[in-house]
């Protein structure tokens, strides 16, 4: 057993009791939340109430604090007042798929980001204790705590604190209210484009720092937080990065006060995204490699010196991420929509959404699970290749370069969480030309949108799927959007001015006019005859 002297739970909590599933039922709890409103109630108390009618939204406190308290005072004063501040829920590492009674696991307060031998390790909650309180008692607790900023439950990856960190100090959590993100209804790239009335676009990017990263980043800068207050020896987190977890890391570090180190390959980057974190005071160090290249380093440095890894191989990371999953069945008021297409490259975010679906299945919040997708840019697909081989022969390939440089990924360090996400899913894996994700684009842009290029490589997977009928035209899909478009304005820039070869299908360039009224008058007249009016 390997563990932490400075956490030492007994998981016994955690090794599965031989229990009849119906009397299970009849034994889950409904908690009286009363004395806890939604800015103070840390369910991490479960009471003993016998309740059978969860409130569907706690009472709230309308008073306004004491001048001389922040948020998070306040916080704590109702913790106190309301000794709703005890915990009953338990998380900890274990080897990435052990069982519950594994016999390796270690303390989220331990550093270590392996397994014994060598593998991936995946944080595994207390799901015996969680279940104490059924479906519509977390539905509502959740429900209750959206868009408030109540601290931390405004945060829509906080609003679930129960099920990311359970166990962490309010006090000690660094957030910036990230996630609840829109969920943006495509009604005429579906209709136009694909002949579908149910599509979403899950803009994860409308975000703090402009990507998903942000969600992870939340739960990993905070238990490093948690870890420096604990007097660990932590003096700076780093990462490798294609552009947005750098961006998200050097972010939460600097508001939490946290040095941090991002290694990143040179010119691969978006300028927008090199200059996050040069503006959030970040040690950025340009590396004359790729990403892969990158990792290789990070993981090297990590071992030699106390800086604490914020790659995805950090399971924490995909505890927030998971999140995005839980906020889209919330967003549809708990009903489970057909697919849910995400674009993947180091592959921790196709992995962290099955656990935020699959958690909701196993808690009792849905009955199922969506069928997922993961979409690759042609030029980085080692999952798609190994998909097509049966999930026979997995290799590593050198990313080539692409627009979509976010997933620029050849040797993904998440290949085993993917692959177990998907055959758990009725998974499919897609792969986008650079044609096809520019274009597709440029569709979805001139719908409305102003989607990233990863993007792109979703809408490709999804226009592919529609075509070949494996996605029906009332099927209610999903489509996570990663990052801001914003991040990717050169690549659009390009794309639109025709510069880049053989590419431009959806074109839509500014048009040079002498600065007189006849040259304005002829090409609006131009423009009114042409069939570009037509197709609106
Ligand atoms: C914008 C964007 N989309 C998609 C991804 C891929 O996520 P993952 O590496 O978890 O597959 C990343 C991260 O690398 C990203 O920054």
């Amino acid at each position: 057993m390997v563990s932490s002297s400075l956490f030492n739970p007994s998981f016994s909590t955690l090794t599965p009791k031989p229990t009849n599933p119906t009397t299970k039922r009849k034994n889950r709890l409904a908690p009286n939340v009363i004395a806890c409103t939604s800015s103070t109630y840390d369910s991490s108390s479960p009471t003993t109430s016998t309740n059978s009618h969860p409130p569907t939204a706690p009472p709230h406190n309308h008073s306004r604090r004491n001048a001389e308290e922040n948020i998070k005072d306040e916080a704590r004063r109702h913790r106190s007042a309301s000794g709703c501040d005890s915990r009953g829920f338990m998380a900890r590492y274990v080897p990435f798929n052990a069982g519950f009674d594994s016999a390796e696991w270690y303390s989220l307060d331990d550093i270590v980001y392996r397994s014994r031998s060598g593998g991936l390790l995946d944080v595994q909650h207390d799901m015996e204790a969680l279940s104490r309180f059924d479906g519509a008692y977390w539905r509502s607790l959740f429900d209750s705590r959206v868009g408030k900023t109540a601290w931390p439950y405004g945060s829509g990856v906080w609003s679930k604190k129960e099920w990311v960190l359970p166990e962490i100090d309010p006090d000690d959590i660094v957030s910036a209210f990230e996630g609840n993100s829109n969920l943006f209804w495509a009604e005429r790239f579906g209709k136009q484009y694909l002949s579908m009335n149910d599509l979403w676009v899950k803009h994860c990017g409308i975000s703090h720092t402009g990507s998903f990263k942000d969600l992870g980043m939340t739960v990993l800068v905070s238990q490093v937080n948690r870890l420096r207050k604990l007097n660990r020896t932590v003096v700076g987190v780093g990462c490798a990065s294609t552009g947005d977890t750098s961006a998200a890391l050097s972010a939460y570090c600097a508001a939490a006060g946290i040095p941090s180190i991002v290694f990143l390959p040179a010119n691969k980057i978006s300028t927008a995204q090199l200059v996050q974190p040069i503006a959030n005071g970040a040690l950025v160090l340009s590396i004359d490699t790729d990403f892969d290249g990158c990792m290789k380093l990070i993981r090297e440095i990590t071992s030699e010196l106390p800086i604490y890894l914020a790659n995805s191989l950090n399971s924490l990371r995909l505890e927030g991420q998971k999140t995005a999953a839980i906020e889209i069945l919330q967003q549809f008021d708990w009903e489970v929509p057909d697919w849910v297409i995400v674009p993947g490259g180091n592959l921790g975010n196709i992995y962290a959404f099955y656990k935020g679906f699959k958690m909701c299945k196993d808690l009792g919040l849905v009955d199922r699970i969506p069928r997922l997708v993961c979409a690759q840019a042609a030029n980085a697909n080692p999952l798609y290749r190994y998909y097509k081989s049966g999930w026979k022969e997995f290799k590593a390939v050198t990313a080539k370069s692409t627009f979509a440089s976010a997933i620029q990924i050849g040797d993904p360090v998440s290949i085993d969480r993917a692959v177990f996400a998907l055959r758990n899913s009725e998974g499919i894996v897609e792969e986008a030309s650079e044609e096809e994700l520019m274009d597709a684009m440029a569709q979805a842009d001139s719908t409305g949108m102003f989607i990233c290029p990863h993007t792109g490589v979703a809408l490709t997977a999804l226009i592919k799927l529609r075509r070949s009928g494996v996605i029906g035209p009332t099927d209610r899909t999903v489509v996570v959007s990663t990052a801001h478009g914003l991040k990717f304005t050169q690549s659009k820039t390009d794309y639109h001015s025709g510069a880049i070869p053989g590419m431009g299908q959806f074109a839509n360039p500014p048009v040079t006019v002498n600065p007189d009224f006849g040259s304005v008058m002829d090409v609006l007249r131009g423009f009114l005859k042409s069939n570009r009016l037509k197709n609106k």
